[in-house]
């Protein structure tokens, strides 16, 4: 007898080939437009999907989820889950999986990017070069400052974090200091000193930037609040390619206008897609909308353990990566 095959539901289009290899195994619905959500609502596809495969731009609340859904796995393509409900989720009968690893060095790669954005004033002088109002080569032009022997604070000293860490200190000469909630497995500290300050608040006062890493939870919420922000040193410099609201966003761009601290590296937001108009207008915010993980390796990369969750899932298996 033919097995039925599962009707795995999309919320956004993904990479060409994960979604050719999804369409041979599976019973695919596409959302009709690329890079956009652009099908039914997540409450619909819950209600008439075996999977959904969901991303962080689509919040599943508890009341997202029907009383009676047909899905039975949500495989998130990502590996931040606090858009998911997990609990609500495992209430209704549905694990779920994420994509943890793939994405460790494109967005540990986008943190440097936007620690040198900052710090040598990038996107200031691209966007006077395209005004056309550079007037040409000067001694006091654009002054950034150097990180090479400048003291970068990690918070949250995970995959991500330790491998921005590990490249600010072997790539760009940096000292670390770093906070964590957990204990940090040796190969994760292997080829870089990193010292480990048990106080958020003393690694707050003590570096020269402060890059942001820990997952968003009810105790990360607002982690860098007014009162952290006033901590900062004036010259420092932020970096956020965690989640928007481990960062309270309106005290940071009051932050920023008192010149409480130097200038800041976002690449998430509270919000999503809205930017808060403090920082949109403030000329030391680098601003970049979301894409850490995107990369060609890392978007394909994430696809395929979409593909592994749902296998091992259709197999009767737990999935390695299952987080409820
Ligand atoms: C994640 O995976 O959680 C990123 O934020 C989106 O790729």
């Amino acid at each position: 007898m033919t097995k039925t095959p599962l009707l795995v539901g999309l919320t956004h289009r993904l990479p060409a080939s994960i979604e050719a290899k999804l369409a041979a195994r599976h019973d695919l619905r596409l959302p009709a437009v690329e890079g956009a959500r652009s099908g039914p609502d997540v409450r619909t596809l819950l209600a008439t999907t075996d999977v959904l495969v969901c991303t962080v731009a689509d919040p599943i609340g508890a009341a997202d989820i029907p009383d009676a859904p047909r899905t039975r796995l949500i495989a998130n393509y990502g590996v931040g889950v606090n858009h998911i409900d997990l609990d609500a989720a495992r209430a209704h009968g549905i694990l779920v999986t994420n994509t943890p690893g793939v994405l460790t060095d494109a967005t540990a790669e986008l943190a440097i990017t936007l620690m040198l954005m900052v710090a040598r004033r990038a996107s200031e002088g691209e966007r006077e070069l395209r005004a056309g109002k550079w007037t040409g080569w000067a001694p006091t032009h654009l002054p950034g400052v150097a990180l090479t022997g400048r003291t970068l604070g990690i918070v949250g000293m995970g995959r991500i974090g330790s491998e921005t860490a590990r490249r600010a200190a072997c790539g760009l000469g940096m000292k670390i200091q770093y906070h964590s909630r957990s204990a940090v497995p040796a190969e994760r500290l292997a080829g870089f000193q990193a010292t480990q300050v048990t106080d958020l608040d003393q690694l707050v006062q003590a570096v020269d930037v402060l890059s942001l890493h820990c997952p968003l939870t009810p105790e990360t919420h607002h982690l860098i609040d007014g009162r952290r922000l006033a901590l900062m040193q004036p010259h420092a410099l932020l970096i956020n390619t965690a989640r928007g609201a481990v960062i309270d966003e309106p005290a940071l761009a009051a932050a920023l206008a008192r010149g409480q601290l130097a200038g800041c590296g976002l690449d998430v937001y509270e919000q999503e897609p809205a930017v808060h108009p403090g920082l949109l207008g403030s000329e030391r915010a680098v601003l970049l909308p979301h894409m850490g993980s995107a990369t060609i390796e890392a978007r394909t990369a994430m696809g395929e353990l979409v593909l592994e969750n749902i296998a091992a899932w259709e197999r009767g298996e737990r999935p390695r990566n299952t987080v409820n």
